[in-house]
C-alpha cells in the first residue's frame, strides 16, 4: 500500500508504553480480544439452566485437549457448590468393609495421569431427523477432551475387599440430582478413575470438583460428578438414566439399553458455519476431531464433494486411547462450492457411518448416539450451512 502498512511503520501503544507488572492476572485470563471463544447453550433447548447443557467452541480450538474454562457443561440439577474438607466418598454394599473417604484420603492412593474425551450419549441428538443447528459448537460441542489425575477405581474396590457377588457398581453424586448409573465391575476393574484433577488443576466445579468418576470411551452420564457414594450389587440398579434415558427406542417398538461406548465419530470443525472461510480462494486448512470409545483412531477421510472421493487426511499430536485426535487437510479452494464431510475409522475398524444408513440401522425416534457423517456446504462467498446429503 502507498506509504506503507501502518501495522508496520508506526509505532504501536503496547511498543511504546510500559504493561501491566506481573501481579496484573494473578489467575491468567484470554486476550480480551478472544471474548467470543466461550461455552453457549441453546436455550430453546431446555426449559431452564439448571437442567441444560451448553457446548463446547470445537471451531475455536486447535490441538486434542480441551482448556477447563471451555469444557461444555451438562447439568440435570445446577452446579454442586461442594466444600472439600466437607466432601466424603462412601463405598457400601457387596464389600468385606465398608469405607468412608475424605479427599485428603483419596490422595494418598497411587496416582495416573491419562488423557480421555467425555462425550454426552445426546450429542448430535437434535440432528436425528434432519440437519438442525448451523455450527459444530451445537452439533457436536457435547465432547471435551482433558487429561485426568486421580486414581483407579480398582485400587479403592480392592481397599474395601469384593465380595465374589459382587458384580456391578453404582456410582452416585452428591447434587441435587443425586444421579446415578449402574456400572459392570468388569469396566469399573479395568480402566475407570476417580479423579479430582483436570488438566493439571482441581476440577472446575462445573466438572464435579472436588471429585468425579472418568469412565473412559463411555457416555458422559455415566461420569458421575460430584461423586459421594459406590455401592456394590449384584445387578444393575434400574436407574431413571439408565432406563427411561439414555436408551434408544428403535423403529420396531423395542429399545437398545446399557449402549455403554460411544460409537466412532468425527466432525470438520474448520471450515464450518461459525467459522467461514474469509481469505477467498487458495491455500486452505481444513481441520477437524474424531473419537471412538472404542480406542484409538486409525485413519480420517475428508470429502470435499458430499462422500463420493474421499481424500486421507492428516492426524497430527498424541493417538491416545478414548482421546480425541486431531486432523488436517491442507487443499487448494477453487472458490466453487464444496460439500465438507469427514469419516473416522477406528483401531477396531468401525466406520464412521453416513446418516442415512444410522436411520436405516436404528430409525429415528432416538436422541442418543448418533455418530453419522455431518455436511457442511461451503458456498462461493465463504459461508458455510448445515445440510444433509443422500
Ligand atoms: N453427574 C452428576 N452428579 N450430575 C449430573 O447432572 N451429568 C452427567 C454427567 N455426570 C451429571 C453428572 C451428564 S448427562 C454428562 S454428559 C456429563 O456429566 C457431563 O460432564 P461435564 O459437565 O463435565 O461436561
Amino acid at each position: 500500500a502507498e506509504g506503507g502498512d501502518p501495522a508496520i511503520t508506526e509505532v504501536q501503544d503496547w511498543n511504546r508504553y510500559l504493561g501491566d507488572g506481573v501481579d496484573a492476572r494473578p489467575y491468567g485470563l484470554p486476550s480480551p480480544y478472544e471474548s467470543e471463544v466461550v461455552r453457549r447453550d441453546v436455550p430453546w433447548l431446555t426449559a431452564d439452566a439448571t437442567s441444560s447443557v451448553n457446548f463446547t467452541p470445537l471451531h475455536e480450538l486447535d490441538g486434542i485437549i480441551t482448556p477447563n474454562g471451555l469444557c461444555f457443561e451438562r447439568h440435570h440439577a445446577g452446579i454442586a457448590e461442594i466444600a472439600p474438607q466437607e466432601h466424603r466418598l462412601m463405598i457400601n454394599g457387596l464389600v468385606d468393609r465398608p469405607l468412608v473417604f475424605t479427599m485428603d484420603d483419596l490422595k494418598r492412593f497411587p496416582r495416573e495421569n491419562r488423557i480421555y474425551f467425555l462425550e454426552c450419549a445426546a450429542n448430535t441428538g437434535m440432528e436425528w431427523r434432519g440437519s438442525q443447528l448451523n455450527g459444530c459448537q451445537f452439533t457436536h460441542g457435547m465432547v471435551h477432551c482433558v487429561m485426568y489425575t486421580g486414581t483407579p477405581l480398582r485400587y479403592l474396590l480392592e481397599e474395601a475387599g469384593l465380595k465374589s457377588a459382587g458384580k456391578w457398581l453404582l456410582a452416585e453424586g452428591a447434587d441435587a440430582s443425586a444421579m446415578t448409573r449402574s456400572i459392570p465391575m468388569e469396566k469399573a476393574l479395568d480402566d475407570c478413575l476417580v479423579a479430582w484433577k483436570m488438566n493439571g488443576e482441581a476440577l472446575r466445579p462445573e466438572q464435579g470438583y472436588p471429585v468425579r468418576l472418568v469412565v473412559p470411551g463411555w457416555e458422559g452420564n455415566m461420569w458421575v460428578k460430584w461423586l459421594r457414594r459406590l455401592e456394590v450389587g449384584d445387578q444393575p440398579w434400574q436407574q431413571r438414566e439408565e432406563t427411561s434415558k439414555y436408551t434408544d427406542l428403535l423403529a420396531n417398538g423395542e429399545a437398545r439399553r446399557f449402549t455403554w461406548a460411544m460409537d466412532v465419530k468425527s466432525v470438520i470443525t474448520n471450515p464450518s458455519p461459525q467459522a467461514p472461510i474469509t481469505h477467498g480462494r487458495g491455500r486452505t486448512v481444513a481441520t477437524g476431531l474424531a473419537w471412538s470409545g472404542n480406542g484409538r483412531i486409525k485413519r480420517v477421510d475428508v470429502s470435499l464433494d458430499g462422500g463420493r472421493n474421499w481424500i486421507e487426511a492428516r492426524i497430527d499430536g498424541p493417538s491416545l486411547p478414548m482421546a480425541v485426535h486431531r486432523f488436517y487437510l491442507d487443499f487448494d479452494w477453487d472458490g466453487s462450492e464444496l460439500f465438507l464431510q469427514s469419516r473416522a475409522i477406528d483401531e477396531k475398524g468401525f466406520v464412521q457411518p453416513t446418516k442415512d444408513e444410522l436411520r436405516a440401522a436404528r430409525g429415528e425416534n432416538s436422541i442418543y448416539h448418533n455418530n453419522g457423517i455431518q455436511t457442511w456446504w461451503l458456498q462461493k462467498d465463504g459461508a458455510l450451512e448445515n445440510v444433509e446429503v443422500s
